[in-house]
């Protein structure tokens, strides 16, 4: 399973860059929002730290809109994947900008019929949104073992890339799933190889070495 790192800052970037499992990046709007960074000058610091795809959101609302600057997006780095929300216009552009080559990630899914409708339309990736979901009552896992299901029935391309992690418990259960990568803020990725238990018999281990 692909580790991504869900974020818009760069000292971000190169922390997680350093822990040596970083195989990608994914960042929203409000992301950026909250880093103080413009989407390109995001990108032009990026793309050169990270050996792998770099996901950022195609803004607009109309399929015209998001499909132009989706092909502006894709211009800028070979690592850009554009991400369009699965809705009706979203899901129009997706499949245009399929068409052109271009690579896609639909994010904000909720349900497997969205995922489908998103591997029909070409896109390379998709995010099934777990935390979110599971916000509403909803289970979020079930939607991704659902989708997980559908595209191996029907032998899609499109990766699933869980999004909207909180904890490492939610990353396990994406691998446990099959998920083809997941998406997660540097805490959660920091987290991943941390147990109380360890640490205690690393002590141990190390204070054994001095009676060696
Ligand atoms: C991933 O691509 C999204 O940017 C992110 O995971 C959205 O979910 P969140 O806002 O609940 O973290």
């Amino acid at each position: 399973m692909k580790l991504l790192l869900d974020s818009a800052d760069l000292e971000e970037v190169r922390a997680a860059r350093a822990l040596g499992i970083l195989d990608g990046v994914t960042t929203n709007p409000g992301l950026l929002a909250r880093a103080g960074v413009r989407l390109d000058d995001f990108l032009t610091e990026a793309c050169p730290l990270v050996d792998g795809p770099i996901c950022v959101p195609a803004r607009g609302s109309e399929t015209d809109a998001i499909v132009a600057e989706g092909r502006r997006l894709a211009g800028l780095h070979d690592h850009v994947v554009v991400k369009i929300p699965i809705h009706a216009s979203g899901l129009r552009a997706l499949a245009k900008l399929h068409s052109e080559g271009v690579r896609t990630h639909a994010t904000l899914c909720c349900t497997a019929n969205q995922a489908l409708l998103a591997a029909r339309c070409g896109a390379d990736f998709v995010s099934p949104l777990v935390a979110r979901l599971e916000e509403t009552g909803a289970k979020g896992f079930e939607v991704v073992s659902q989708i997980l299901q559908i595209y191996d029935q029907f032998d899609f391309d499109t990766q699933v890339m869980v999004a909207s992690i909180r904890t490492p418990d939610q990353v396990q259960e994406s691998a446990v799933l099959g998920a083809d990568a997941c998406t997660m803020p540097l805490a959660v990725l920091r987290q991943l190889v941390q147990h109380p238990l360890t640490e205690s018999l690393n002590d141990r281990f190390l204070a054994d070495w001095d009676r060696v």
